[in-house]
């Protein structure tokens, strides 16, 4: 059979363990964070090289074995979830930090690196990695660079993809190549790195990543504006940039993600705080402390009720800390979760949000939503108890992603199409654009083996069964 003749094919390139095909280790890899179904893969294969990748997947390829990436396992749409006869390629054991070069600005590390790792390494010689998904203290860079991660610095610093030189790879037939370049510019040939960033794990494997950095921000500030209303978070924003001052985060929460930070972040809120808004501004010591008092005044001037400055590196971690979490948090809030990371044009948001309310009134469902309004990018929640319920908000977050491309937006802006929101693609692109990209999968793995059923519908409906 094709699994048993795939694993004694790429045995003897990898070291002992490498093959796992115990149950509960193969339970462990069946799910990522997300509300896709799980499927157990027939073994979760653990390369130490990429010798031994290039190996595994000569070896999947020429026996028909579908093989889905994996290393941190946090993402949100069920790009890690297997197929079924499937394995697992776990990335973890390829986590070195191969050298910070401070002079060239880059950081050279293997997918398995978990990202706070990697930030606290870059951050004690004086430099700095910005992307920051909330998940840094166990998401990986190799799902970090599958899903193109963003995160709340991405209003000043983007995305991974803005950050990713040169990346070691490996395609389905096991050959290793370079793509992108290990220099701050370069345009020879195709630029097939950014081809391969947010590909979610279907292109090729990540073996290596050469990272630029820049040096880090002297000193940072931390504000809080509670707001009466959502209507004026726009006008927020809007004063904060035409002043010409730009935050590294602009990030906002409606009145129900407000009720969970709470208890969780110890605090003062007014009462009739409908919505908050945390900025934060980076920039040189000298210029740090004018540089927030202005932002408090214009956000004054804009309407917000009180505006609340951390007032030092303690306070700002347990703020962070309850916004991090709050993907978490919202989980336990429900029985059952699903959550979008729609994105607008920024001046879009407050249409947006009047989309959300109304869905919530016609389809009666839960709809908290918080995320990185700087970005025009909201994490739109559905949270039920009653599995009945199920059919009523899949009708709301169609609603949603309808009213999401009408206002000139697209369905994802960091994490990913997947399996979940494979079935909603059409919505957004044409079936011309959808079927170029298939014939792209195909040049890079032609026989389908790589992370199969994730991103277009066809194959997430073969393989998953997505509706
Ligand atoms: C966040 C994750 C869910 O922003 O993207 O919290
Ligand atoms: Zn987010």
């Amino acid at each position: 059979m094709g699994l048993d003749a795939a694993l004694k094919a790429m045995d003897p390139a990898l070291d002992s363990g490498g093959v796992v095909r115990d149950r509960a280790f193969r339970e462990a890899h069946a799910i990522d964070e997300s509300e896709a179904s799980p499927v157990v893969p027939e073994a979760v294969v653990r390369p130490r090289s990429p010798t031994q990748v290039a190996a595994v997947l000569a070896a999947c390829h020429r026996h028909g074995v579908p093989v889905t990436p994996r290393s941190g396992g946090t993402g949100r749409v069920g790009g890690a979830v297997p197929v079924p006869g499937g394995i697992v390629l776990s990335m973890e054991g390829m986590a070195e930090l191969k050298g910070i070069e401070p002079d060239d600005l880059r950081v050279v590390a293997g997918p398995g690196r978990i990202l706070g790792e990697l930030h606290r390494a870059v951050e004690a010689e004086g430099l700095f990695y910005p992307p920051d998904p909330n998940s840094w203290e166990s998401c990986r860079l190799g799902g970090n660079i599958a899903a193109n991660a963003g995160g709340p610095r991405a209003f000043k610093y983007g995305v991974t993809r803005n950050w990713v030189l040169g990346l070691q790879i490996v395609t389905a037939d096991g050959t290793i190549l370079h793509v992108g370049k290990p220099t701050a510019k370069g345009v020879t040939g195709y630029d097939l790195a950014s081809l391969v960033v947010g590909s979610e794990g279907t292109l090729a494997v990540v073996t290596e990543a050469t990272l630029r950095l820049i040096p880090r921000p002297e000193a940072v500030a931390t504000l809080l504006a509670f707001l009466p209303d959502e209507r004026t978070l726009g006008d927020a924003i809007g004063a904060v940039l035409r002043a010409r001052i730009v935050p590294r985060c602009l990030e906002f929460l409606d009145a129900l993600a407000l009720d969970i930070l709470r208890p969780q972040a110890g605090l003062d809120v007014p009462g009739d705080a409908k919505a908050m808004l945390l900025v934060e501004v980076d920039g040189a010591d000298r210029d740090i402390e004018q540089l927030a008092e202005t932002t408090g005044s214009l956000l004054l001037d804009a309407g917000a009720l009180d505006v609340l400055v951390a007032q030092n590196e303690a306070e700002r971690e347990r703020l962070w800390g309850a916004r991090r979490q709050m993907s978490r948090s919202m989980r336990k809030r429900a029985r059952h979760k699903l959550s979008e990371d729609v994105v607008v044009p920024r001046s879009r948001i407050g249409a947006l949000l009047a989309t959300c309310r109304r869905l919530q009134e016609t389809h009666g469902v839960r709809m908290p939503t918080y995320g990185h309004a700087g970005d025009g990018n909201l994490h739109v929640n559905f949270l039920w108890d009653d599995p009945a319920d199920r059919p009523r908000v899949q009708a709301a977050i169609r609603g949603l992603f309808e009213a999401v491309v009408e206002l000139g937006g697209t369905l994802s802006g960091e994490h990913g199409i997947g399996i979940l929101k494979a079935p909603y693609l059409p919505l957004e692109q044409s079936p011309a654009l959808i079927a170029l990209q298939e014939r792209i999968k195909e040049v890079f793995d032609p026989r389908g083996v790589l992370n199969p059923g994730k991103i277009f519908p066809a194959g997430a409906r073969r393989f998953h069964g997505a509706c």
